[in-house]
């Protein structure tokens, strides 16, 4: 039997991790959240996850106000030894243990302005040569591609990343983007845009919804299932990107939410502009998957959510 810890267990992502896992009869599931542990101690951690001795260990553990840690010190303090440094005392302790540590990331490492790829054979020196003829290049950011974070949160995010690189031996690490599902049982839960964008949509007649940064969704229990996947296949290890097929911006996602939802709710595309926010977001963030199957469409996946929250 494997022993599986799975830490920020009451998260969004945590809350599907334990499902998963807890179905299987061939693992035995220690689920942690801040109140069992604070892995932002090293000491603690060490001592906790030592004394448990798991095989898998699994982070769902994160700061995610994206906004708050741009404009507040402190806040970015806090993220930075969350996101930053807490998943080098977990790889570390993983290491020791001979255990694979699986730890999440964001689509927010990158830039926003991915390269524009050019057709096989093209030297990128035409702009209209045959080769470039039918050429739809797939716009977005591989596993491979330069990290390179606007805002703070995404600084943080890369930070863990490193130090997981740095101090582990058996990982993966997980990007994914824009997360929906069950809103998480923690304290610090946050809905998901697209509860939160139904809620709106019943309220008004209108609303204006940014027509920019295009990326992807990942649906929280899509992501545990593709973990366990991961583990199970025993993928080699390193960085992996998880997301539901079909990139889209915000407004596009809306569109869609409503007319699932049955809303008449007209949906209005306006600029970024529209709606200042301290932290800066990438223009484009689509997360491109390259090592694993692709996961089922967002919209499949959007529509299965709605039906559990009837
Ligand atoms: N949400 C998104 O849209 C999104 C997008 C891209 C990537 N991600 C990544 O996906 C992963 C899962 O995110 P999520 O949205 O599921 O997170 P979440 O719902 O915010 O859950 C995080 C959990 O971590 C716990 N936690 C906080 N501080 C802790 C500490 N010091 N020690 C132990 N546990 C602690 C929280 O408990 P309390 O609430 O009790 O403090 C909470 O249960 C994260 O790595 C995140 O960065 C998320």
């Amino acid at each position: 039997m494997q022993k599986v810890l799975i830490i920020g267990a009451k998260g969004m992502l945590g809350q599907e991790l334990v499902s998963i896992f807890k179905s299987d009869e061939q693992y035995k599931v220690t689920a942690w959240d801040f109140d069992k542990i604070d892995i932002t101690d090293e000491n603690q951690t060490k001592e906790k996850i030592n004394k448990l001795a798991p095989n898998i260990i699994l982070n769902a553990a994160a700061y995610n106000a994206v906004d708050l840690c741009e404009k507040d010190k402190a806040e970015f303090e806090k993220a930075k030894k969350l996101n930053g440094k807490a998943p080098g005392y977990l790889a570390k302790v993983a290491k020791k243990l001979d255990a694979t540590l699986v730890h999440y990331s964001t689509d927010y490492v990158f830039s926003g302005m991915p390269e524009l790829p050019e057709p096989a054979g093209c030297g990128g020196s035409c702009s209209s040569c045959s080769l470039h003829e039918g050429f739809v290049p797939q716009i977005g950011f591989d596993e491979d591609a330069i990290t390179k974070p606007v805002q703070k949160y995404g600084k943080t995010k890369l930070m863990g990343e490193q130090a997981v690189q740095k101090s582990g031996e058996k990982y993966y690490i997980i990007r994914l983007s824009k997360l929906f599902g069950k809103p998480a049982k923690s304290k610090t839960a946050k809905k998901s845009f697209f509860d939160v964008m139904l809620e709106v949509g019943k309220k008004n007649a209108e609303v204006k919804v940014v027509d920019e940064e295009t990326s992807c969704f990942t649906y929280a229990p899509d992501l545990a299932k593709k973990t366990k996947e991961i583990i199970e296949a025993n993928k080699p290890f390193g960085i992996y990107h998880v997301v539901n097929e079909g990139a889209c911006t915000w407004f596009e996602a809306v569109v869609e939410l409503y007319k699932m939802a049955k809303l008449k709710t007209k949906v209005i595309p306006v600029n970024s502009d529209e709606f200042p926010r301290p932290a800066q977001r990438p223009y484009v963030s689509t997360l491109i998957n390259t090592r694993l199957n692709p996961m089922r469409s967002y919209k499949l996946a959007l529509r299965e959510y709605l039906k559990g929250i009837k």
